[in-house]
Parts: C-alpha cells; sequence; structure tokens
C-alpha cells in the first residue's frame, strides 16, 4: 500500500489509528442494546463539547445538511434575516435561506476580513423584523475568525431576533461555549474537530431558539429535530443510524473530554502559530486579518502558484493541504490545525512546504523553516484563544 496521506487540510482532517480500527469493526444493528448504549452515552458527552445544557443532536449529513437543518428548524418562509457573509461559507448560508423563501439582508465583508460587529448592530437597527443572524465562527475559506461573543452579546439582547453559528470549523478546539456566550443555534460536522470521516452533523437549539422551532413553518420530515428529540429520549434516532461513525465519536468523545476545553484550545492554537511563523520563514503572509487557530490561510509568494504547490506537496511529500477557492485560487494555500495531529506533523508539513517550494525553483531554507515553526508552537500562547481576537 502507498505511504498514507498526512491530512493537514482544513477538513477532511487526520484519524487516530484506533478510530480507523473502530471503523473496520464488524456492524452491529442500530436497534439493539449494544448501540443504545453508545448512543446514550454520546448524546450526553456531546453537550460537553458545546458548553451547553441543552440537548446536542446528531443528524446524518455533512455540515451543509447541519446548516440547513438549523434554518429548516428555526425559520418560517418571509423571515428576514442577516447573512453575514465573509467567504465561501457565509455564502452557503444565504444560498440555504434563498431557497426557502427567507428575505435576506446581507453584510457583505471584504474577504480576509472579519465582521465589524458595530456594523452588524446597525444593520440590525436599520432592519429590526431580522429573526436570525447567520455567521461562521471561522469561516474556512478565508482563514478567518469571526467575532462571535461580541455579536451574540447584543444579539441576546433582542428577543425576537436568534444568533445562528456555523461552528463547522471551530466547534471542539476553539473556545466557544454556548451558552455563556448566548449562541442560539450551533451547527458542527465530525470531519473537523471531531476528527471522524464526513458523515455526521451535530446541531443543538438554545430555549430561545427552540421557541423559534415551534413557530417555524419550513416544510421539514428529515430534518425535524422535534422528532429527533421524541427519539433521542428512548437512545434512539428517528432515522437509522450511522453506527460506525456513532462508535468513533464515542471514542473520540471521550479523548477529548480529557482536556478541557481551554487547553482544546490552546493545543490548536500552538499549533497554528507554528503554521503561521513557518509560513513567515518562507515569505508566505498571513491572509486573514483575525486568523482562525484552525486553518491558516497562507499569501502564495509571486512566482509561485497556490495549485502547483498543492499538487506537489501531495503527490511527492504524501502531505493533503488545500487551495484557495474563487477569487482566492491559486493565490493562496490553507493548512489545517485540527484533527488527531501533533507538533511532529506540523513541522513536517512545513519542511515538506519549503522543500516544495525549492522543488518548485523558489528559494527556501528549510532549517530555518524547521526552528521558526518549532519556536512559535514552542512559545507561550500570546493571544487569548477565545475568539481569535486579541
Ligand atoms: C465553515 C464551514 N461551513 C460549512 C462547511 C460545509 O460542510 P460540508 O462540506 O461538510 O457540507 C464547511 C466545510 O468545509 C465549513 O468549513
Amino acid at each position: 500500500m502507498a505511504q498514507p496521506y498526512l491530512l493537514m487540510a482544513p477538513g477532511p482532517v487526520q484519524m487516530s489509528p484506533e478510530v480507523l480500527r473502530i471503523l473496520a469493526e464488524p456492524m452491529i444493528h442500530h436497534r439493539t442494546p449494544e448501540f443504545e448504549t453508545i448512543l446514550a452515552k454520546v448524546l450526553r458527552q456531546l453537550p460537553e463539547v458545546f458548553e451547553t445544557r441543552q440537548p446536542v443532536f446528531i443528524q446524518c449529513a455533512t455540515g451543509s445538511g447541519g446548516m440547513e437543518s438549523s434554518i429548516v428548524n428555526a425559520l418560517s418562509p418571509g423571515d428576514q434575516v442577516l447573512c453575514i457573509v465573509a467567504g465561501k461559507f457565509g455564502e452557503r448560508w444565504r444560498e440555504i435561506c434563498q431557497v426557502y423563501g427567507m428575505e435576506i439582508v446581507s453584510y457583505d465583508v471584504p474577504w480576509g476580513q472579519s465582521a465589524e460587529p458595530a456594523v452588524v448592530k446597525k444593520l440590525l437597527n436599520e432592519n429590526p423584523r431580522v429573526r436570525a443572524v447567520l455567521i461562521q465562527a471561522c469561516e474556512t475559506s478565508t482563514g478567518i475568525f469571526n467575532p462571535i461573543k461580541e455579536i451574540a452579546a447584543f444579539v441576546h439582547d433582542r428577543p425576537e431576533t436568534i444568533m445562528m453559528v456555523d461552528a463547522i470549523t471551530a466547534c471542539g478546539v476553539t473556545e466557544l461555549p454556548m451558552d455563556d456566550w448566548h449562541l442560539d443555534v450551533v451547527v458542527a460536522a465530525s470531519q473537523k474537530a471531531f476528527m471522524l470521516p464526513t458523515g455526521l452533523a451535530f446541531l443543538s437549539f438554545s430555549p430561545k431558539a427552540w421557541k423559534f422551532a415551534q413557530l417555524a413553518k419550513c416544510p421539514r420530515l428529515y430534518w425535524d429535530l422535534r422528532t429527533e428529540f421524541e427519539n433521542n429520549k428512548k437512545s434512539a434516532t428517528h432515522f437509522s443510524s450511522s453506527v460506525p461513525l456513532i462508535k468513533g465519536l464515542s471514542h473520540v468523545l471521550d479523548e477529548v473530554l480529557k482536556s478541557s476545553s481551554t487547553d482544546r484550545a490552546r493545543a490548536c492554537e500552538a499549533l497554528a502559530r507554528g503554521i503561521r511563523a513557518g509560513g513567515a520563514a518562507l515569505g508566505f503572509k498571513l491572509y486573514a486579518q483575525h486568523p482562525s487557530p484552525t486553518v491558516t490561510a497562507l499569501v502564495v509568494p509571486e512566482g509561485l502558484e497556490g495549485e502547483k504547490i498543492q499538487r506537489h506537496i501531495e503527490a511527492k511529500y504524501r502531505v493533503t493541504i488545500v487551495g484557495g477557492q474563487e477569487k482566492l485560487k491559486n493565490k493562496i494555500i490553507r493548512i489545517g490545525s485540527m484533527g488527531a495531529i501533533g507538533p511532529n506533523d506540523v513541522t513536517r508539513t512545513m519542511q515538506d512546504l519549503a522543500r516544495t517550494v525549492i522543488d518548485l525553483g523558489g528559494k527556501a531554507d528549510v532549517d530555518q523553516v524547521t526552528a521558526k515553526t518549532r519556536a512559535a508552537m514552542n512559545a507561550p500562547a500570546s493571544a487569548d484563544p477565545r475568539s481569535g481576537h486579541t
């Protein structure tokens, strides 16, 4: 077998050998006491990761399915929504809302920048009918982190507006305490900090969002969280469960919950510091104004092309990173810092990036990149990993 890839993409991410072993176990049926025990356990553990007293639902879907589910469960056609669009995934919120006939107010944030709380506040004051503010914690396409805590604080003061957060590239490894920060809807997905294959979406509603759910008129059957809630009370899912993924999740949650959310955030932030420093030593500037700890977008220096770098490092060094999307194609590369990885994987990635630059005709000093990457990961945290905004 060929040497496996080291997955340094911002999802799907590297999985642990133990998860791979669990995924290969013989199949068991989901309507069995054995599986019900596992499901009951993960349903108890997930709220600990979300830092909420509310239930967290598991839906068999990719992250976008979780986003669509959250919309149809919380809102009605004709509702006014404020879509904060700072990149590709902000566009996804807007597309879903368009499909379901919502009236959209858009805040288009220049790519590479984070939303400004003052602008959000102004838009809410100008549009008092807004029922939901839709935002990404981390906008994976540009590598920025949004000021979630700051925005949620004033959305909380509006009884008729909920804060809906796509935390797909944040939940689990950045501090995003759902209850403390008054986040009304949080969506996550299995292929990011949950270190599993793609296929499970996780979502949770605050009591305020649950009230919205009772009024929501969007049609829904597969996504209906009310039936899911009734089934979860009996340690079951309404439809068939993805048994292998949920068994993998059970193991991951045991591991993840051994450390505090602060420690997990600090560990992720340290890896990101290594990527940023290694990138800087290679002449790659940071693209994001407020970089997320979970994914680093690096601007490709003049004379090199992002796509060639991505293809070369994968083909020759077996390291998977990703390029830029749409207008950022060829201009940036993105390296993730989630998954079953540690400082050695980041060091290897940055060394192989340096070698790739040399292979493609550029200049790089592999030893210097190595030293800078390691030193940055060992340095004490300079930023509060809570918001990415310090
Ligand atoms: C922030 C964010 N939102 C949504 C998605 C969409 O998730 P999926 O591709 O699992 O549907 C992604 C995927 O990378 C993401 O990073």
